[in-house]
């Protein structure tokens, strides 16, 4: 193991929060599910992968094992390293960088080769895991993008291409009101805590709010706005990485598109 990347949902399986879905699998459990390192051995019907191959794997959630000197990675779920990337910014792909990745692509339909009809985007707790792939990887679309974050964060938010940032202690950012005045098409909502009523106002007609931390409450405006055929929807969005997705975002690493930044 050369690095591992520790997400909020980490955070969640040690509190056992997450029991009543069976996570973890069984006890004791080792953390940490998005890894990077070097292949040391390999068993038997492998053939994608050789000892001293550099690799990116997601572990999974139920199994995890990625704070310890070595792992078991699945092979379906693992992918070469390229030498351009470090092991520590790799490790920060799995969850974050496909989650930002899955939330922009398919319930907000933003075209990564930004060949689709300008959307105005706001990103929620930009300055987060999440967030900050979800800013770079809007402005590969044709995108106009607000983000907000805390007050220490808005130059590095503003450096990773937001077009507008707001502090979300300040009022416009309580109400995530954008500078420009303009309407979102879209909400990746990173941050949490929001109730519908604060998006509303300042989604355009057809306005998706993508929810990545989805409460009972959440669930109940989803419905609320299926059951109504509101043109202004509620996306509850629950991740699960694929290997296509960590190909692609290893990808666009290694040819600079898309940076993991750690402080
Ligand atoms: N549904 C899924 O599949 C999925 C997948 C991954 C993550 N998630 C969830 O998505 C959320 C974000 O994950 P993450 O990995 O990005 O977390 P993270 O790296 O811990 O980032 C959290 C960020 O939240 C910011 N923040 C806190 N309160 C805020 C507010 N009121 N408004 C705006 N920003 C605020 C902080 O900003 P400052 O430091 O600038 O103050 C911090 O950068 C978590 O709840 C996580 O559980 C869901």
């Amino acid at each position: 193991m050369e690095a591992a990347s520790l997400n909020p949902v980490d955070l969640k399986i040690q509190k056992g929060l997450m029991r009543p879905i069976l996570i973890p699998r069984k006890l004791p459990f080792t953390p940490a599910t998005d890894i990077a390192g070097e292949v040391v051995e390999v068993g038997t019907g492998v053939t994608k992968f050789k000892a001293g191959d550099k690799v990116v794997s997601y572990l999974g959630l139920s199994i995890g094992g990625g704070l310890a000197e070595f792992a078991v990675a699945n092979e379906t779920m693992t992918v070469p390293r390229p030498p351009e990337e470090s092991a520590a910014e790799a490790a920060g792909l799995p969850i974050a960088a496909i989650t930002a990745h899955v939330a922009l692509t398919q319930p907000a339909g933003v075209k990564p080769d930004g060949t689709d009809p300008k959307k105005n985007i706001l990103i929620t707790a930009a300055s987060g895991g999440v967030g900050h792939y979800a800013v770079q990887l809007a402005k590969l679309g044709n995108t106009h993008v607000t983000a907000t974050c805390g007050a220490r964060n808005l130059n590095f938010v503003k450096s990773l291409g937001a077009d507008e940032v707001i502090d979300y202690k300040t009022p416009e950012g309580q109400v995530l009101k954008s500078p420009s005045g303009k309407k979102y098409d879209v909400v990746v909502h990173c941050a949490g805590g929001f109730p519908w009523s604060t998006f509303e106002p300042s989604l355009s007609t057809n306005g998706k709010v993508i929810d990545l931390t989805p409460s009972p409450s959440t669930m109940m405006t989803f419905a609320l706005k299926k059951l109504t055929f509101s043109k202004k929807q509620l996306v509850p969005l629950i991740c699960v990485p694929t290997v296509e997705n960590l190909e692609y975002v290893v990808k666009l690493v290694k040819e600079g598109k898309l940076k993991t930044v750690i402080d």
